[in-house]
């Protein structure tokens, strides 16, 4: 059995897989071909934070495979009441075929995993969001070609975010340029255990420098999801790191800008940018769906 809690849970050959298999989805989704190869079977999704396109993406997307998706709120569960996880994970586990946990602690979906008897992924923690970048790889190549080699700009937080895309520079093979604010930057165990495996990674606090050269830049909230009263503090330390024209400007002229969602507009992105030509972030949230579609499917085959 195999879970999804971080992308370095799949084998870089698994993540190209999944990535092909999310194109061919797609595809038949958009030809209105049926494509129900889940039928029968039921996704639990715990979410113990807000989300828009996580929740739909993975109702919908299961709904499209033929089979059925529980969204279980913490507030409205045993869960949100102290019922310890391990005892959730042995009870859901034993009524659904896969489950995905949006919690705080990455600590809480490895100890969910490890008392479940069927496959969980990480729709979000503090530590990482490994389903979006499935999403956004598969973007970039659907308009670009293979991402392998090339240079991804994170312009922002050492968050959750950052860290996937470290993580994904060992799947997937592109050199990725970080500019954080000093005292903001990712995870210096995360970094090193990715460094390891591989992963081209540097490091600064100039984000012209980090989008030089780039072929995408990206970016995320300077607060994320539990942080909100340090927004005040948080914004004036990324003073200078909203990604704008200047900062676009820096990278090739055919780069792509792309943010999970969702945004706040001149904050840690300025309107024209997002809404500006280069800027591909619808295209990038609706691959959540067939992305994601593509890994429940590889997880429930790999049983
Ligand atoms: N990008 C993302 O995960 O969005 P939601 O918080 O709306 O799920
Ligand atoms: N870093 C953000 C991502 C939201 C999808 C958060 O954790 O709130």
């Amino acid at each position: 059995m195999r879970h999804f809690l971080t992308l370095l849970d799949i084998s870089p050959g698994e993540a190209r897989h999944i990535l092909k298999r999310a194109g061919e989805l797609k595809r038949q989704q958009k030809e209105g071909r049926p494509h129900r190869v889940l039928e029968g079977k039921t996704l639990g999704m715990i979410f113990d934070k807000a989300s828009t396109r996580t929740r739909v993406s993975f109702e919908a997307g299961m709904f499209q495979l033929g089979g059925h998706a529980l969204f279980l709120h913490s507030g409205t569960t045993q869960l949100g009441r102290g019922e310890p996880i391990e005892d959730s994970a042995r009870v859901l586990s034993s009524m659904v075929d896969i489950i995905t946990i949006r919690t705080y602690g990455h600590d809480i979906v490895q100890r969910f995993a490890e008392y479940s008897q069927v496959p969980v992924i990480n729709a979000l923690t503090d530590l990482t969001h490994p389903c979006q970048i499935l999403a956004d790889v598969f973007t970039y190549e659907e308009l670009r070609g293979d991402i392998a080699g090339k240079t991804v700009a994170w312009i922002g937080d050492g968050n959750n975010m950052a860290h996937s895309w470290i993580n994904g520079a060992v799947s997937f093979g592109y050199h990725l340029k970080i500019a954080s604010p000093a005292g903001y930057e990712p995870d210096a165990r995360l970094l090193a255990a990715a460094r390891e495996l591989g992963a081209n990674v540097s490091l600064s606090h100039d984000p012209g420098d980090a989008a030089a050269g780039a072929d995408l830049v990206t970016t995320d909230v300077w607060a994320s999801m539990g942080q909100e009263e340090e927004q005040a503090i948080r914004a004036k330390a990324f003073a200078g790191f909203m990604v704008d024209e200047h900062i676009m400007a820096c990278a090739r002229p055919d780069a792509l800008f792309m943010h999970c969602l969702p945004a706040h507009r001149g904050e840690e992105v300025a309107a024209s940018v997002i809404d500006g030509p280069q800027s591909v972030v619808w295209q990038e949230a609706e691959n959540r769906l067939h992305a994601q579609k593509a890994l429940l499917e590889f997880l429930l085959r790999h049983q």
